[in-house]
């Protein structure tokens, strides 16, 4: 979950010293199966909370294309479940990634070595010598966005340094600078963009950025909702540079160097479903009886979204930018 209004509980034993963390395994609770989704999800009629927060992976994947030439970097991806979806569903290429929550990034390397050995006892049953993405858990690191260079340099010292699409599914506004994130991510796509470029002319650049975030409403905003806003973002460690409007947000990605823009506004499949699955789901309301912390973090982000979205405070948009123009040295 994205937005807590305050530290969010350790359910599970946290690795660097036991300190609490602020990203953590807490949204546990919310799922249902062996899920460990922590997205505001995109949700249709009937939907649990795992399967909201699968759907709004699968807008993500939508925007950018992910296909099998997908070489992905995923930033910000939890507990890993994004990781498998793109694995299993979209076939991709190759994968690495960087997140902040060390216990997240733990378990998601677990899981994944899970799939990893899952996939290969099954190729060997099947003579099957086809070991696509049999790797990707060594390539999933703990660390800051803000040192994405040197992440990266770590994540693709073996060679595979072509990443093509960069993806942030609800985690972007929690970066220390959004705005660094794009000039980052345009430098890193740069040399791919340049690769898929042929000797005479050029050929669309399949470089690209996805992201699955909020923005600011385009209505001013009175004192009063100025100040809640204010509160709720402090409190949920949001820096307040990186909420902007639309306009804004795109005007920073062109300024990175991206274009072939395009979003689309889902706010009314994200903002109120949450909190109305909250208040009518017995599972949740069950599993959160014993866990008075969580259940009233839950609640409270839940009803701050409702009031962001009613009062047109904020949005949340699928946005996708490419790099479709000759990038030069
Ligand atoms: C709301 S959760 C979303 C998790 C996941 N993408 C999902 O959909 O279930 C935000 C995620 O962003 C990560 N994150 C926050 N700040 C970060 C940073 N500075 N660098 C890398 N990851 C960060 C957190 O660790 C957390 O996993």
């Amino acid at each position: 979950m994205p937005i807590s209004y305050a530290h969010c509980m350790n359910n599970q034993p946290s690795t660097k010293n036991q300190t609490s963390e602020f990203y953590d395994l807490s949204e546990r609770l919310l799922n249902s199966g062996d899920a460990y989704w922590g997205n505001l999800g995109y949700w249709q009629a009937g939907d649990d909370y795992s399967t909201a927060c699968e759907g709004l992976a699968h807008q993500l994947a939508n925007a950018v294309n992910l296909n099998q030439d997908s070489r992905i970097l995923d930033v910000g991806f939890g507990c890993g479940d994004q990781l498998l979806l793109w694995l299993k569903d979209y076939n991709i290429q190759f994968l690495c990634g960087i997140n902040y929550s060390v216990s997240q990034t733990v378990l998601a390397k677990q899981r994944l070595k899970q799939f990893e050995l899952r996939q290969f006892e099954l190729s060997q049953s099947q003579a099957n010598t086809d070991g696509t993405n049999l790797g990707s858990s060594d390539n999933i690191f703990q660390g800051d966005v803000a040192d994405l260079k040197n992440g990266l340099a770590v994540v693709c010292s073996e060679a595979n340094n072509d990443i093509n699409t960069i993806l942030a599914l609800d985690c972007a506004y929690h970066f220390p600078s959004r705005k660094n994130f794009f000039d980052d991510s345009f430098k890193v796509l740069k040399s791919s963009a340049k690769t898929n470029q042929d000797n005479n002319g050029i050929k669309a650049s399949t470089a690209c950025i996805g992201l699955t975030d909020i923005v600011l409403a385009d209505a001013p905003l009175s004192w009063g909702r100025r100040m809640l806003l204010n509160i709720m973002l402090s409190a949920s460690r949001i820096p307040k540079d990186n909420i902007v409007t639309l306009a804004e947000y795109q005007g920073q990605l062109q300024q990175a160097g991206f274009d072939c823009i395009a979003s689309e506004d889902i706010s009314e499949f994200v903002f109120e479903p949450f909190g109305n699955w909250l208040k009518s789901s017995k599972d949740a309301v069950h599993k959160l009886r014993g866990h008075r912390s969580a259940g009233l973090k839950y609640r409270v982000t839940a009803a701050f979204l409702a009031w962001a979205y009613r009062n047109e405070v904020l949005r949340y948009i699928v946005i996708s930018a490419r790099i479709s123009s000759p990038v030069s040295e």
